[in-house]
């Protein structure tokens, strides 16, 4: 297995922060995270095995060697529509992050391509050790072609920086790759994909994950969480809290960040907000272990 780099994409947060006002959780002074705090953030944390990232890899890939990765897995889902090859075929035989951006541009799987911009892949270090995994693009990410610098990455981006995890090292991406929408007026709003879109899209996460190979995957919000940790997963109940999974060493979940936009209510608003930065924090305390 490549070796990674000595970053760990945890650094020390600035005290106080961000528009919100919310203030980062007291931290010791560098804000290296103790390994008592690590432990009591995820004391279940299994420790990555070298070859963990190749089992998992090896879990989504066919069984009979030399042919596409996904191809006997992911038959057309029903219902998904779209024109073109499946996520499947369009997937390079020896995929790399940039050659199967590149395919991802043309993907024509389902039928949401017709409605969005273009494809919105996901972006961050290709060894990076966190990887954050959202809904979909929306209206700002559909147009600029990057995931989460619409107003939900910025507070995304406040919150990561309050939790001491840097962006810069962060692997982002979305469970879907183009923007469903219905129009308002002139607005585009955002509509939930369905469960063909996400069967539709999912190899290319699939392919994302195996090819980072995350040590700690975050699922934002409850479709991505459902998504990757089965549909009885309840963000509400088990947020923040570390999940055996074989998609990575460490997985969690927590809210998407759009919905602490959606809050009622400035004090609301910044409740949650503090609870989305205490399960970063979580994250940061596990990432900074062993
Ligand atoms: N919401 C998401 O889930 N992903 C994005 O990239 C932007 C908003």
């Amino acid at each position: 297995m490549a070796k990674r780099p000595p970053v760990s994409g945890v650094r020390p947060a600035k005290r106080p922060i961000g528009p919100s006002g919310v203030r980062s959780a007291k931290r010791p002074i560098g804000g290296q995270v103790s390994k008592t705090a690590a432990r009591e953030a995820d004391p279940g944390g299994q420790k990555r095995s070298p070859g963990t990232a190749k089992r998992l890899f090896a879990d989504l890939t066919p069984k009979r060697s030399g042919k596409r990765l996904f191809a006997d897995l992911t038959p057309k889902p029903p219902g998904a529509g779209g024109d073109g090859p499946t996520v499947a075929e369009l997937i390079p035989e020896k995929p790399r992050l940039g050659t199967v951006r590149d395919a991802a541009k043309d993907c024509r799987a389902c039928d949401l391509y017709k409605r969005g911009t273009q494809t919105v892949f996901g972006e961050g270090p290709r060894k990076a050790e966190v990887m954050l995994v959202g809904e979909q693009p929306g209206d700002a990410e559909d147009l600029a072609g990057h995931p989460f610098v619409g107003p939900a990455g910025k507070l995304l981006d406040r919150a990561l920086d309050e939790a001491g995890i840097d962006r810069k090292l962060v692997y982002v991406t979305n469970v879907v790759k183009h923007f469903k929408w219905e129009p308002r007026g002139k607005r585009r709003i955002h509509a939930k994909p369905n469960g063909s879109e996400i069967a539709a899209c999912r190899p290319w996460l699939e392919t994302e994950i195996a090819l980072v190979k995350p040590r700690i995957l975050v699922c934002l919000g409850a479709t991505a969480a459902q998504a990757l940790l089965g549909k009885s997963f309840k963000v509400t109940k088990q947020r923040g809290t570390f999940v055996p999974s074989k998609l990575a060493p460490r997985v969690t979940a927590t809210v998407h960040p759009s919905s602490i936009l959606r809050a009622p209510d400035e004090e609301s608003r910044h409740d949650e907000m503090r609870r989305f930065v205490a399960d970063l924090e979580r994250v940061a305390a596990a990432l900074s272990q062993e």
